[in-house]
């Protein structure tokens, strides 16, 4: 049975999706077989697996009828180029399901409630959330086991955190109990700058240290290339330090599923 992770930070741009991309493609690479949910209208982590506008207009289901319980998750699903990596696709249109889904008795349940139809069928799901805390991102806490936040290392990044687990912990209380921090993993990381390092090591200290991954991700030019490429950053650029990153953290993920398996 499939651990299922959600990407998650109310904040946009601090590579919830190109994490999401680049963490499915590493575990994917290692053998393990991945489910990618789109969870965003930008429908980011669609087009970085190589589904362009054209292949989007052609797809019949999208996690937006999923949601909507108008199509089963087997008919939305679709396999990418990638090793061991398929991708539930998203497209603008899942916008509306932020409106539709206010008016449903179980509205946060939706998206738990599909994927329990194929959790059995991979060993990994990754749900790429987006960039709020509305009833679709609380369809992504409420449907994980666990969750990643990525943070660029800002001002206020620790600010943003603080309010995201307070929204975990209102979700903990009423549609997950069980669903706890698998890590913060820091991004876009520049080590010159003193800011990265201030804020790095003041996050450090208010978390447990087996709540922060090791890996860090650098700002790397190649891994915002990957994406217009329609490629994971470890097939578009094998070498550099973006992949040798992501590969690194999906080993560090691999470890804690491992953890979470043999917990049940
Ligand atoms: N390590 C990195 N180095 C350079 N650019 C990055 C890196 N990670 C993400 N980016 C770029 O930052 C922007 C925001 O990333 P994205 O993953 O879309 O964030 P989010 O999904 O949180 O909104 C994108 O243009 C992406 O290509
Ligand atoms: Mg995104």
């Amino acid at each position: 049975m499939a651990i299922i992770i959600s990407i998650v930070n109310q904040k946009g741009g601090v590579a919830k999706t190109t994490t999401a991309i680049n963490l499915s493609a590493a575990l994917g690479a290692m053998g393990k077989k991945v489910l990618l949910v789109d969870l965003d209208p930008q429908g980011n982590a669609t087009s970085g697996y190589g589904f362009g506008k054209e292949a989007k207009r052609n797809l019949e289901y999208t996690t937006y009828d999923v949601i909507m319980g108008e199509a089963r998750p087997a008919q939305a699903i679709v396999e990418t180029k990638f090793k061991n990596v398929s991708i539930m696709p998203a497209t603008a249109n899942l916008a509306e399901a932020e409106v539709r889904l206010l008016q449903f008795e179980n509205k946060t349940l939706c998206l738990k409630k599909a994927l329990l139809q194929i959790k059995n069928d991979y060993d990994i799901i990754i749900i790429d959330c987006l960039p709020s805390l509305g009833v679709l991102c609380l369809n992504g806490l409420s449907a994980c086991d666990r969750f990643i936040v990525p943070m660029q290392c800002e001002p206020y990044s620790l600010e943003g955190v603080s309010e995201l687990l307070l929204t975990v912990k209102r979700v903990q209380k009423t549609s997950n109990r069980n669903l706890q921090l698998m890590g913060i993993v820091f991004t876009m990381i520049d080590k010159r700058l003193m800011i990265n390092r201030d804020v790095m090591n003041m996050i450090k200290s208010s978390f447990s240290e087996d709540t922060v991954f090791k890996t860090e991700i650098p700002r790397n030019v190649r891994i915002s290339e990957a994406p217009s490429h329609g490629e994971p950053i470890m097939y578009y650029e094998p070498n550099s330090k973006g992949a040798d990153a992501y590969k690194l953290l999906a080993k560090e993920v691999a470890k804690k599923c491992k953890a979470f398996e043999e917990m049940l």
